[in-house]
């Protein structure tokens, strides 16, 4: 991309660790009804940076990656849910996969990321943060995050002080 849209913000991350503190970072800010949409190939960090948000969110449950289940589900100690869910194995756009989540009952208690949102982005409400992310080496990973909506626009500014302090 070569052009970023207006409230975007593009992050190098030079390290797991760091896209992992990325996560934390974000996880902390998110209100219910949030929705992360991850979209990058294999390997270009979406798994780490969810670890990441659902630490910073208040999960102590393990997050792994879903791709074999399509959904996970974390628990905060508070009973709000955090549904990680992966769309590697679904056919593009297809509506019948998302069914398998309730979105709307989903979002009324709790925070859902998508791992290939590409894949369902037709489907996907349109009040979102996009994360597009890319390998650029070993460990080197390039983030784009570009928000939908004025409370994602803002929830990305904060990110940007609590990152950057401007
Ligand atoms: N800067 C970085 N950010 C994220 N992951 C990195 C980075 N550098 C190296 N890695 C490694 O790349 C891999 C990313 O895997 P994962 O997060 O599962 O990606 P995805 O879910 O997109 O397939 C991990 O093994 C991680 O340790
Ligand atoms: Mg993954």
């Amino acid at each position: 991309m070569a052009i970023l849209k207006p409230n975007a913000f593009e992050f190098f991350s030079h390290s797991a660790e760091q896209t992992r503190r990325l996560g934390v970072r974000l996880g902390a800010m998110l209100p219910v009804g949030t929705v992360l949409c991850l979209e990058g190939d294999l390997g270009s960090g979406k798994t780490t940076l969810v670890q990441g948000i659902a630490q910073g969110w208040g999960s102590t449950d393990r997050v792994t990656s879903p791709t074999f289940v399509i959904l996970n589900q974390y628990r905060r100690p508070n009973g709000m849910q955090l549904f990680h869910a992966d769309a590697y194995r679904l056919a593009e756009n297809d509506p019948f996969d998302l069914a398998i989540l309730d979105v709307e009952q989903a979002l009324e208690n709790g925070v859902l990321i998508v791992e290939w949102a590409d894949r369902l982005r037709d489907s996907l409400p349109k009040e979102h943060i996009w994360i597009e992310m890319q390998w650029m080496g070993p460990n080197s990973r390039h983030f784009i995050l570009t928000p939908e909506g004025k409370q994602n626009t803002q929830i990305l500014k904060d990110l940007q002080l609590a990152i950057y302090g401007v």
